[in-house]
């Protein structure tokens, strides 16, 4: 494919581009369970214009356009007074949880590097329920991290596993609040006393439920300590865009003082070109995702967002008495807030297949793997546009649940399963061909059941697993191919 050497009309365009939607999640039914926080059309179009208005302005340089650094400090100071934050405290915009997180474990790195000189190999422990994003910062910034486990039933980290895997080599402990997959927050005023103790520094990740559980505390609903106010707690990342509902590219990294920020900023001036001063990981970009935040947080003030966690707690109660009045699958450990993890208790419900059972249903739900404690399950997340389907979710999971009952487990995956059981660390190359095989994994093309590809996954080492992942989006993000 090349660029079309003469221009196309708007029409033609927007219809190509409509076009090329038809297979997407279509999220605008509520019946999505993940990517998406939808805060309704009235709240989109704010979105929508504040982003436009700011498209194409560059947040690469205040001083050049002074309103985004005005827009940038008025975020994060809401931010961090909803979040416990005082007049020491200090933060910045980034395109995500991704970024903020990457940048919490840089400074810990750079501070400890400059405070903690005997620290050669850089160490962050870490909850296993952690978010992923956490093991790519430690990739990239080559700091190592330490896994611990969580308690179980609770999925809370085990803070005495947290206290024996700290050595002289650790920069950072990590709680979580929530953790994505089970949607529970962990200890974390326990979490930063032990940080405290140690003279280390402790980094809350509540990107997925910082808004979100802040404003169940002002509705007077019970949350463990978890924000800034927490003694120990030196730094937070929170996502406007996931229950702050703001526009995606937005994110808020915060820190308990600028002595410690100081360390995730970075300047250049050895080179030809103009003078780089960065506070994140991006250089230049849009100021529309920082312009459409503001707006959001503006539109829809305290009132509004209370407004909206009052209806989707009231939606996640419906789905959980449900779930529990369903037999063949349970909610793991006690949520905290409008995510969770479903598991199965019956051998017939296998829950990838269940997941692909309710895709063909229009119902999107996210598979997620046995990991130490926790078993498969299947990962639901609440937000607006999902609060009136609850009743008829209800309906189309319980009733899949029966059908997967009623009918025999299909031959081939029981085979692939019993495979899978036997597989040994020390596998060969033939076996594993003859696994991928089984599961459908052959080419490049997207597999028809996903169930046994997430089992085969499941089953396979890390590294293998991980290996095969790369490949596999090496093989699909091809320049021009069609999906
Ligand atoms: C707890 C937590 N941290 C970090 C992230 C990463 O956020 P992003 O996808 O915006 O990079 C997520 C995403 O769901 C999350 O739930």
């Amino acid at each position: 494919m090349k660029i079309p050497t003469q221009g196309k009309s708007k029409d033609e365009i927007f219809t190509t581009l409509k076009n090329y939607k038809g297979d997407d999640l279509d999220w605008k039914s509520g019946r999505v369970f993940g990517y998406i926080y939808d805060p309704g059309k009235k709240v989109h179009d704010v979105l929508n214009d504040a982003y436009t208005m700011y498209l194409p302005e560059n947040a690469l340089d205040p001083l050049s356009f002074p309103s985004l650094l005005r827009l940038e400090n008025e975020v994060v100071a809401m931010t961090a007074s909803l979040l416990g934050g005082d007049d020491q405290t200090v933060g910045n915009f980034t395109s995500g949880g991704t970024e903020s997180l990457i940048l919490a474990v840089k400074t810990a790195r750079d501070y400890c590097r400059a405070v903690k000189a005997h620290i050669k190999q850089p160490e962050l422990v870490l909850p296993i329920t952690a978010h992923a994003s956490l093991f790519k910062a430690c990739h990239y910034l080559g700091v190592k991290p330490v896994v611990t486990a969580v308690r179980d039933d609770t999925f809370e980290a085990d803070v005495d596993a947290m206290r024996a895997a700290i050595t002289d080599n650790t920069i950072l402990l990590i709680g979580s609040a929530p953790g994505y997959a089970h949607g529970v927050v962990d200890p974390i005023a326990d979490i930063a006393a032990l940080a405290k103790e140690k003279d280390l520094l402790c980094h809350v990740d509540a990107c997925v439920g910082g808004i979100h559980l802040s404003y169940m505390r002002k509705l007077g609903d019970e949350v463990p300590d978890f924000n800034l106010a927490v003694p120990g707690v030196t730094s937070l990342s929170v996502d406007l865009h996931k229950y702050g509902y703001a526009a995606k590219g937005a994110s808020i990294i915060l820190y308990t003082n600028k002595e410690l920020r100081k360390y995730q900023i970075w300047a250049c001036s050895r080179w030809t070109g103009y003078t780089v001063i960065n506070p994140a990981v991006t250089s230049s970009k849009s100021g529309g995702p920082m312009a459409a935040a503001w707006a959001v947080l503006n539109y829809l003030g305290d009132e509004g967002y209370m407004e909206i966690v009052r209806e989707v707690m009231a939606a996640t109660q419906k789905f959980l008495d449900g779930i529990s009045r369903i037999d063949g699958v349970r909610v793991l450990g006690k949520p905290n807030m409008c995510m969770f993890a479903v598991a199965s208790t019956d051998e017939r419900i296998n829950v990838y297949r269940l997941a692909d059972e309710m895709k063909k249903k229009g119902w999107y739900l996210q598979p997620q793997f046995a990991r130490e404690n926790s078993p498969s399950n299947l990962h639901i997340s609440l937000n607006r546009s999902t609060v009136p389907q609850a009743e008829a979710f209800l309906e189309a999971f319980e009733a899949t649940i029966k059908e997967m009952k009623q009918q025999q487990v299909d031959p081939e995956m029981a085979r692939l399963q019993a495979e899978l059981e036997k597989l040994s660390l020390d596998f060969d190359e033939e076996t594993f061909f003859r696994l991928a095989q089984m599961a459908g994994v052959t080419g490049t093309e997207p597999p028809e059941s996903m169930a046994t590809v997430n089992m085969l996954l499941e089953a396979l080492p890390y590294d293998v697993s991980e290996f095969m992942l790369t490949e596999y989006l090496n093989n699909m993000m091809v320049a021009g191919k069609t999906p």
